[in-house]
């Protein structure tokens, strides 16, 4: 009998990162929202409260300069490119509950409100920054993390020299590091905790952060002194603040989800979450986050996509051309969560037709027609059902608990393999107790065979639904599942017998390995 989640009711608040505008949406950045929006899926169907947040980075130096560059005021640039990243993540079918832009009214409030917060603890001061910046990265680095006159991450850094307001960060270095300790799982994976710790223990201790810029203009002013307007980091972390309805502390999303369960970043923007986020709230007496998961990055047939090699991944042409739940199982399924990945439309074409159209979708098509077609359109009655039948049954419902223990650490790709598991021990029984041989020797045992997999199919799709949300639900429609029956809570009922199923078609159609050449191929 599976386990009643311990937490049902408790309230879960969860983010992306907000995307930069400065150019077009690329498959990096459907990643983290499709790895967000599954978790999201996954423990809404497990009946958690949950809000999830997502949103675009409009303000700095880089947008600044990506709106020159266009010809285009940069207002008009990010409206219009923010768009562009709301159409993708509702093109991704992401669950949000609200996208946020730092260029809302509500949210430079925000910024200034928390500001004030700082200044008021004694955590912000007014000092002169003289240092390498790197515009790409939005990032002070020190002369010592620069390899080869180039800043870690390969961007290119410039001498700043203005004044600045700094942040207390060297304070908070034995804070921190305690924190860390304290708190086990706020970082994961596992593997990215001593890179942090690491950082933030380097000789010396942490140096305070320049939390102003004065050269440009595009960002949040810092109150009372317009002049600087506040850093790009510091104005976009309170995202995470301002779309719960910071300042006021008492609005509903905010005393219900505050603070954060979980943040999904990308492994390069990990410090700044780990590290200065944390120290900002930290100062300012707001709850941290519980946790914050680095995933890894994709790379295109072994290269970094940049626009200069012409291979960044167009999300929306690979959803035009696959479908969205065939994009998203492949981003969920194909690399470790965590891991970097490489993306080619060999692998993808691979893991699709193996995955879901032979083991999935095959067992779902031969079941179904085979009920459809000897069953009046009906889930049969069944008798008394064998050890095998039993088995079978077990592992399919054992698996929701199993699959919750994976989404708990965000092995959002053992969520996928899981679930796969199950349909091949489908595929496995029916060849065994073989229906079609059944239905001359023994049309008894072939109800009840029938009616095992019916319910195998419905479990299947359930654990499925979070990571291909359409063709699940249309399998759990062909089935005629009721939404009672399509909930986790469901795990250990079964489908009622006589439940009217559709004419089956297949939900997972094979990807036919020689595509016939499209617009949107030539991309891929
Ligand atoms: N604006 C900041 C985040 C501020 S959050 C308070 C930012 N934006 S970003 O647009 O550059 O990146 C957003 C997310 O996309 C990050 O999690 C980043 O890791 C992810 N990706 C960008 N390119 C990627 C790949 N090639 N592969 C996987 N994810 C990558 O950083």
């Amino acid at each position: 009998m599976m386990k009643e989640s311990t937490s049902s009711i408790t309230p879960y608040f969860l983010t992306t990162p907000i995307y930069y505008v400065n150019g077009d949406p690329h498959l990096g950045h459907a990643y983290t929202s499709v790895a967000a929006d599954v978790i999201a899926r996954f423990l809404r169907n497990d009946g958690r409260k949950l809000f999830f947040a997502t949103g675009t980075d409009e303000h700095g130096q880089k947008v600044q300069k990506s709106a020159e560059a266009a010809g285009i005021e940069t207002k008009e640039f990010v409206d219009v490119n923010s768009a562009k990243f709301l159409r993708l993540v509702n093109i991704l079918n992401c669950s949000h509950n609200d996208f946020i832009r730092t260029t809302d009214s509500r949210h430079k409030d925000a910024v200034s409100f928390l500001w004030n917060k700082l200044v008021e603890k004694g955590q912000i001061y007014l000092g002169a920054y003289e240092g390498w910046y790197s515009i790409r990265d939005e990032a002070f680095y020190s002369e010592t993390e620069l390899i080869d006159g180039k800043a870690p991450t390969g961007a290119d850094v410039e001498w700043v020299k203005e004044e600045s307001y700094f942040f207390r960060l060297s304070e908070w270095t034995k804070p921190l590091l305690d924190f860390y300790e304290e708190n086990p799982d706020f970082l994961g994976p596992s593997g990215r905790r001593n890179e942090v710790i690491s950082f933030v223990s380097q000789e010396g201790g942490l140096r305070d952060l320049s939390v102003s810029r004065t050269t440009f203009t595009w960002g949040v002013p810092v109150p009372h002194d317009p002049k600087h307007v506040v850093y790009v980091w510091l104005d976009a972390l309170a995202n995470y603040l301002s779309v719960l309805g910071y300042p006021n502390e008492q609005s509903e999303n905010f005393s219900r989800f505050w603070p954060p369960d979980l943040h999904i970043v990308g492994k390069d923007i990990l410090r700044f979450h780990a590290v200065y986020w944390l120290a900002f709230l930290l100062a300012a007496g707001l709850p941290p986050p519980k946790r914050v998961f680095a995933h890894g990055w994709w790379t295109k047939d072994g290269e970094k996509m940049s626009k200069s090699l012409g291979n960044v991944l167009d999300p929306v042409a690979l959803i035009d051309k696959y479908g969205v739940d065939y994009v998203r199982y492949y981003l969920s399924a194909e690399i470790p969560f965590g891991n970097d990945g490489d993306f080619s439309i060999e692998n993808f074409i691979s893991r699709i037709n193996s995955n879901l159209a032979n083991d999935f979708g095959n067992l779902a098509q031969r079941a179904l027609v085979f009920v459809y077609k000897n069953c009046d359109g009906k889930v049969p009655a069944h008798g008394e059902f064998t050890t095998d039948d039993l088995d079978i049954l077990r592992a399919a419902t054992d698996a929701f608990d199993i699959a919750r223990g994976h989404v708990e650490r965000q092995e959002i790709h053992k969520l996928c393999e899981c679930a796969i598991h199950v349909a091949r021990l489908g595929n496995k029984y029916i060849d065994t107790h073989a229906p079609w041989t059944l239905k001359k020797t023994d049309v008894g045992r072939m109800c009840t065979v029938l009616y095992v997999l019916v319910e195998v199919i419905r479990k299947t799709a359930i654990l499925l639904e979070p990571v291909m949300p359409t063709a699940c639900a249309r399998l759990l429609d062909l089935l005629g599942v009721e939404g009672h029956l399509r909930t986790f809570a469901s795990a250990a009922d079964r489908i009622p017998v006589g439940t009217a199923i559709r004419e089956p078609s297949p939900v997972f159609p094979k990807i036919d390995t020689k595509p016939k050449p499209s617009p949107a191929s030539t991309v891929l």
